[in-house]
Order: structure tokens, then C-alpha cells, then sequence
């Protein structure tokens, strides 16, 4: 107590407590004390606690302690006014492709990457038309989202948005093959072995380079490239065969990446490569659009468009 009376630097409280003792009016009203005097409280987080009893008190995991104390540590720094009133699109989570009525293919994207650069976007001030497949996430405000399911619906709805757009950023894990034959009825169990027979889906941030070619105003394109191994080779290469203005590397694997809170990027263009570093996607759905802008400002039409492989 006397310690902190003795300091200048901000005051952050994470209770760490039995929920009777947390649901009391005395902490209760200490709490509101201290936060109108301007302390910040992190948490507590909900669920089983070490004297047996269920409910709110649990400190927050340290790692979400200093997640969130960097996110905001770093929010002072970044500064996305500048996408004020500009046209972003992107696209977020899994494509579902239907094999019959009740079963698809699908992956383990849950939007959240996506999700995140669409609010921080918002937040600045930008019009975000957002592509989401199939995932449980509230839209953030001011966003406009466009609910699809399989990646060729994806395709259209995309290359719709895309030509009006000053940046394109593709986040979602699209299907590369779908069902050749989509099944009216549900498919009945036969023999011990089947086979299912795929076809290639449109490459859409593909199709949207093509499309916007040569245009006198085209969006700055970027992608993601999740990879296991040989992340960056594999992503320099993807930026280049996609003819896309930047990529996003990140590295995926378990608490990383997909599904995860947490993700590592490192932001490739034609000649510079830039560590977004690990964090939470929030953060770096910040640091990336913040990286981002400085390529946004000029003019799109006199631009380099090497990155754009021949038919
Ligand atoms: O959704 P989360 O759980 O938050 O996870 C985020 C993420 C890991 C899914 C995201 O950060 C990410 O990396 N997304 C791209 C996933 C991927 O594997 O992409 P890819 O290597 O298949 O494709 C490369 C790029 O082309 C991507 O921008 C992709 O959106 C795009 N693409 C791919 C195939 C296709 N048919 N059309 C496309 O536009």
C-alpha cells in the first residue's frame, strides 16, 4: 500500500480472490474507489478456484496480463487516423464446402485474425466491408459484414468489393479443393472404403490481382500465408505467384495461429521484410495495418506491379 502512494507510474489491479470474497461490498466498493481515482482492474477471470469454490476472482493468466498491458502500452504509439474514410475489404475466417446436407470440409480458422484487422480498421475511421465465413464472432462496430460460406461464394463477393477498395487484406483460410459433387441427400454408409472426389476452388486475392491489373486506382493487395515449416521461403514465393503487394508469414503450430488468441507475422513486400513480432492478434492487427499505411497514401497507378505473374 504505501509503495504505490510512493509512485507516479499508472496503477494496474488484478484481483486474485474467492468469488464470495470478490462479490463483497466491501471490495466491490474499494475497487470503485480506486478506479475513480484512476486505477485500471484487469480481470478477474471466472472459474474453478483453489479453495473448491466456482466464480468470478481468478487472477487472469499472466500471459493475458501482459498481452493486454502491451497492447495498450503500444496503442499509445500507433497511430491509424490515417485510414480515416478509406475502403477496406477483407476477408476472414474458413470456407465451409458442402459434401451433402449435414457434412462439409472445412478448416480450423476462426476469424479472429481477420476479425481483428476489421475492427482496428473500424476503429480508425476506415469503411470496412467485411468477407466472414463460417465463425462465431461478433461483427466489431461500424463494419459491415457480408456472411458467406463456401469459398466460391467468397470468389464473387470479393471481386465485387475489391475494384472500389484502397486496401485489400485476404486473412481467410479458403478451401483449395471442393466436392466435385455436392449431394442433394445425405450420403448413405456403403462401402468400408470411400472416395471423395475434389476440385480446385478460384484463388480469390489471385483473381482480384488479375482483376484490378493495370488499373488507374486499384487496392493495395495483401495476404496471409500460414505455414508449418519453411515460413518465409514459402510465403515470399505465395506473394509473388499471387501477385500481391505484401504477404503476412505466420508461422502456425499449437497456441499460434489458427484458433489461437496469439499470433506471429512477419510482413513481406517486394524488397523489405518487416517482424510484426508475437502477440495478441488485436496488437498486431494494429502493427500490421500501421505498416500498411505508409504504402496506402500515394496514388495506387504509379506503383510497381512487378509482383504480378504473367497469365
Ligand atoms: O482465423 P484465425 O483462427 O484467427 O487464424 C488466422 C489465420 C492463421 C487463418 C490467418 O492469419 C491466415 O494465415 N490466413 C491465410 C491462411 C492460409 O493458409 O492461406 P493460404 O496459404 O491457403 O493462402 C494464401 C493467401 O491466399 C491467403 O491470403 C488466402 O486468404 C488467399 N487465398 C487462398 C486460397 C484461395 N482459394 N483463395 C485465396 O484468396
Amino acid at each position: 500500500g504505501t509503495l504505490v502512494l510512493a509512485t507516479t507510474a499508472p496503477l494496474v489491479i488484478a484481483p486474485a480472490m474467492n468469488q464470495q470474497m470478490f462479490a463483497s461490498k466491501v471490495v466491490q466498493s474499494n475497487l470503485s474507489l480506486l478506479q475513480s481515482r484512476g486505477a485500471q482492474i484487469l480481470g478477474p477471470a471466472s472459474g474453478a478456484q483453489a479453495c473448491g469454490d466456482v466464480g468470478p476472482g481468478r487472477m487472469l493468466e499472466a500471459k493475458e496480463i501482459i498481452d493486454l498491458l502491451q497492447a495498450q502500452a503500444a496503442n499509445e504509439r500507433i497511430d491509424l487516423r490515417a485510414l480515416r474514410g478509406k475502403v477496406v475489404v477483407i476477408t476472414a475466417g474458413p470456407t465451409y464446402e458442402d459434401l451433402d446436407p449435414v457434412r462439409y470440409l472445412g478448416n480450423r480458422s476462426s476469424g479472429k485474425m481477420g476479425f481483428a484487422i476489421a475492427q482496428a480498421a473500424a476503429a480508425a475511421g476506415a469503411e470496412v466491408s467485411l468477407i466472414a465465413g463460417p465463425c462465431a464472432l461478433a461483427t466489431p462496430a461500424g463494419v459491415a459484414r457480408i456472411d458467406v460460406r463456401d469459398a466460391r461464394s467468397m470468389h464473387a463477393q470479393a471481386l465485387s468489393a475489391a475494384p472500389t477498395a484502397d486496401l485489400f487484406i485476404a486473412a481467410a483460410a479458403v478451401a483449395d479443393y471442393r466436392p466435385a459433387h455436392q449431394s442433394l441427400q445425405k450420403i448413405k454408409k456403403s462401402s468400408d472404403e470411400t472416395q471423395i472426389t475434389l476440385v480446385k476452388n478460384p484463388d480469390i486475392i489471385a483473381d482480384v490481382s488479375a482483376a484490378v491489373h493495370g488499373k488507374a486506382k486499384r487496392p493495395l493487395l495483401v495476404g496471409f500465408a500460414a505455414e508449418t515449416e519453411t515460413v518465409l521461403e514459402n510465403a515470399r514465393a505465395k506473394r509473388v505467384r499471387k501477385g500481391l503487394d505484401f504477404i503476412a508469414a505466420n508461422h502456425v503450430g499449437p497456441g499460434l495461429g489458427m484458433e489461437a488468441e496469439g499470433n506471429a507475422l512477419v510482413l513481406i513486400g517486394a524488397d523489405s521484410e518487416l517482424e510484426l513480432g508475437y502477440a495478441n492478434k488485436s496488437l498486431l492487427a494494429k502493427r500490421l495495418l500501421q505498416a500498411l499505411i505508409p504504402h496506402l497514401l500515394g496514388s495506387r497507378q504509379n506503383q510497381s506491379t512487378e509482383t504480378l505473374p504473367s497469365p
